[in-house]
């Protein structure tokens, strides 16, 4: 059905509109009815899924994980667009699900999440899938709900693409989230970024910043702890400026030391606390404070660990990046950091092959990269971004000069990753138990305070195999890997 509605002149900002739309769902679709969420992209992606999952459940779906093996009723794609490989997979996912659909006419589609927030991508929907019913941004997921209902109702395809509204648009409280983990929890903090760095699409996709108030940010981690999760990640793209725009809102202003300071005093307030570990990300070394310093290193319920993507080692680059702050400033900033916390693991996310970066750029990466050495590194290769700055400069470089690049940081990064874990062995770290591997039930794998993962096999004479996940017990290290840690309980 090539006509579309566009439901963007129905505006309805309000949740529990949310919750009417949802019991009209229900009382629309099969029972039982199957549905299948598919998630590309970072931790807000998957944290937006669990909502959309939640949203499912509500409306009486029961949640699957394969669309191949199993006939579904709705197939949602919630996809990224950071660079073009994660794009490229959707399309040709789309093209395998119109195969799909011929076989399973009356099964609904929708394809939503970063990728959609931009025009030439709709165009594209629009023109060569028309089997995608529905099509929706970042900004109101919970008027998915009332896309759904819509298109139930009328058979034809719905579309609501909202970038435009990423300054107004409210912080939806109160939807449904469907965890799958019953032990880590990601909890956002704030939504969007005004940072603007001259190659990233998420600006453009998320909107502008928007923090989730501090209250409700605390309900919901009493609930999480009431419900005995372990440890809680919080979420935004650059969680050192939240609480800037809480004061627009005539609420009381906070920033993000003040607030990790506050999850931390009430969880320790209370002895039976579930919660023992707290993480966050992603910090951008420009708004990172001492006061935030201060508290990391004040409260161990925050892990020894810190996420700080420095994007190149040039201070050149990095103000072609528009990253505003210098290589300098970066080192030092990681020396305060250090002088408070000796031992914390520090990763990165670094990008090879900006325009214009020379061969002397990239030495300089390379030797930050030495000098500061990382527990991880996520290592990309540039990729340009329709409507990025970066996109159009003229000093795009090329592929195999790129990937020489690339592969000579990761040989710098791979050796110093393994030489810190070489410092692990022998030593006894604290796990908290993830599950057994895929390929084996008696291998179990964990993470440490420090984020690296453990690999060990589980001595049944101590704890049973069901009772161990999400336990945190000490592991002994025995075995080095590039990536992993191997212990015995
Ligand atoms: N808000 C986070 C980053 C989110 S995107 C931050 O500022 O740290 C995750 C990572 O993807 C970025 O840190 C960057 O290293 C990488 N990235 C973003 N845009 C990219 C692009 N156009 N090409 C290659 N890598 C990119
Ligand atoms: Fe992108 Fe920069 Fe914002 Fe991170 S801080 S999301 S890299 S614009
Ligand atoms: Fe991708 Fe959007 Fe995250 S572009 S990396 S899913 S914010």
């Amino acid at each position: 059905m090539d006509t579309f509605i566009n439901l963007n002149i129905v505006p309805e900002k309000d949740i529990v509109a949310a919750f009417d739309h949802m019991t009209a769902v229900k009382s629309k679709i099969p029972s039982p009815a199957y549905a299948v969420v598919r998630t590309l992209g970072c931790q807000m992606n998957e944290h937006d899924s669990e909502k959309l999952a939640g949203m499912l459940e509500n409306m009486g779906y029961t949640i699957v994980d394969d669309y191949k093996k199993n006939k579904v009723d709705l197939v949602i794609f919630n996809t990224c667009c950071i660079r073009e490989n994660a794009e490229g997979k959707v399309l040709g996912r789309l093209g395998e699900l119109k195969m799909i659909k011929r076989s399973n006419p009356g099964m609904i589609l929708a394809v939503c999440g970063c990728m959609t927030e931009q025009p030439h991508i709709v165009d594209i929907i629009k023109k060569k899938h028309k089997h995608v019913n529905l099509v929706f941004g970042t900004h109101d997921i919970y008027r998915f709900p009332a896309m759904l209902e819509k298109t139930l109702e009328t058979g034809r395809n719905v579309y609501d693409i909202s970038s435009t509204r990423g300054e107004m648009a409210e912080v939806p409280e109160g939807l449904p989230i469907r965890r799958e983990d019953k032990t880590k929890a990601w909890v956002t903090v704030m939504y969007g970024c005004n940072n603007f760095c001259s190659y990233c699409i998420v600006p453009y996709v998320r909107g502008r910043e928007r923090s989730r108030s501090p209250q409700d940010i605390l309900n919901e981690i009493m609930r999480l702890d009431a419900e005995g999760y372990k440890e809680i990640t919080l979420l935004g793209q650059n969680v050192n400026s939240y609480g800037k725009d809480l004061a627009k809102n005539n609420e009381k202003p906070c920033s993000f030391a003040l607030l990790l300071e506050e999850i931390c005093e009430k969880l320790e307030s209370n002895k039976e606390s579930s919660i023992k570990r707290i993480r966050f990300m992603t910090s951008h070394p420009k708004d990172l404070s001492d006061e935030l310093i201060d508290v990391m290193a004040r409260h161990s319920l925050i892990c020894n660990q810190l996420h700080l993507p420095v994007q190149s080692g040039s201070t050149e680059i990095l103000k072609k990046m528009n990253r505003r702050y210098s290589r300098d400033q970066y080192l030092a900033l990681v020396d305060r950091i250090r002088a408070k916390m000796p031992d914390i693991a520090l990763s990165t996310d670094i990008i090879v092959g900006f325009p214009g970066e020379s061969e002397e750029n990239f030495e300089d990466t390379l030797s930050l990269v030495k000098q500061v050495r990382y527990d991880s590194a996520y290592t990309f290769i540039y990729s340009p971004r329709v409507g990025t700055p970066a996109a159009s400069s003229p000093e795009q470089i090329d592929e195999e000069t790129v990937k020489a690049r690339f592969n000579k940081l990761l040989d710098a990064h791979n050796t110093i990753c393994k030489e810190i874990n070489d410092t692990y062995l022998g030593k006894t770290v604290e796990v908290l138990v993830d599950g057994p591997s895929k390929n084996d039930p008696n291998h179990f794998s964990g993470r440490t305070s420090e984020n690296k993962i453990v690999n060990f096999i589980v001595d049944e004479n101590k704890i049973s195999k069901k009772d161990i996940v999400g336990k945190l017990i000490d592991i002994k290290i025995t075995g080095i890997q590039t990536w992993s840690l191997d212990g015995e309980m």
